[in-house]
């Protein structure tokens, strides 16, 4: 069995969050985009209470009614963008009612950012929003 050398290992990880295997399609996904304070990601209206929205490499959620949370919308397990699919089980990806699924492995989150199942361990990174007028905007 082919074993590669702890130092290679760890910098082949610290690489990953820049651009990581999609294991379903087989391509690499982007790096997410970065939100600038103030910028608008998405009207109150377009996110659902008890689910949630991936707006470019940010994923929105309501998880009651007027409460607006958002993470980066990468993997924590090998840095596979969350994307927007359809609903079902931790393999389809995207975001279901409740929670937030990885397309790669199967992890998924809350939408409080919480690992629910693994192979994930870490939460998924926060990204400041809050409510202005009818938008939830960075910052
Ligand atoms: Fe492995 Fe998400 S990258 S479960």
């Amino acid at each position: 069995m082919f074993a590669l050398p702890r130092r290679t290992v760890l910098i082949g990880a610290a690489v990953a969050p820049i651009a990581a295997c999609n294991t379903n399609t087989g391509e690499l996904t982007a790096a997410p985009t970065t939100t600038a304070p103030g910028q608008v990601l998405a009207a109150t209206a377009d996110i659902p209470v008890g689910s949630g929205k991936v707006v470019g490499g940010t994923v929105v959620t309501q998880p009651k009614p007027g409460v607006f949370e958002a993470f980066v919308a990468r993997c924590t397990h090998a840095g596979c963008k969350l994307t927007v699919g359809a609903a079902g089980p931790a393999t389809s990806g995207g975001v279901t009612d409740g929670m937030l699924n990885c397309p790669c492995h199967g992890s998924q989150f809350g939408l409080d950012g919480e690992v629910l199942r693994g192979p994930a361990v870490t939460p998924l990174t926060p990204v400041a929003v809050k409510v202005q007028g009818a938008d939830v905007v960075a910052g």
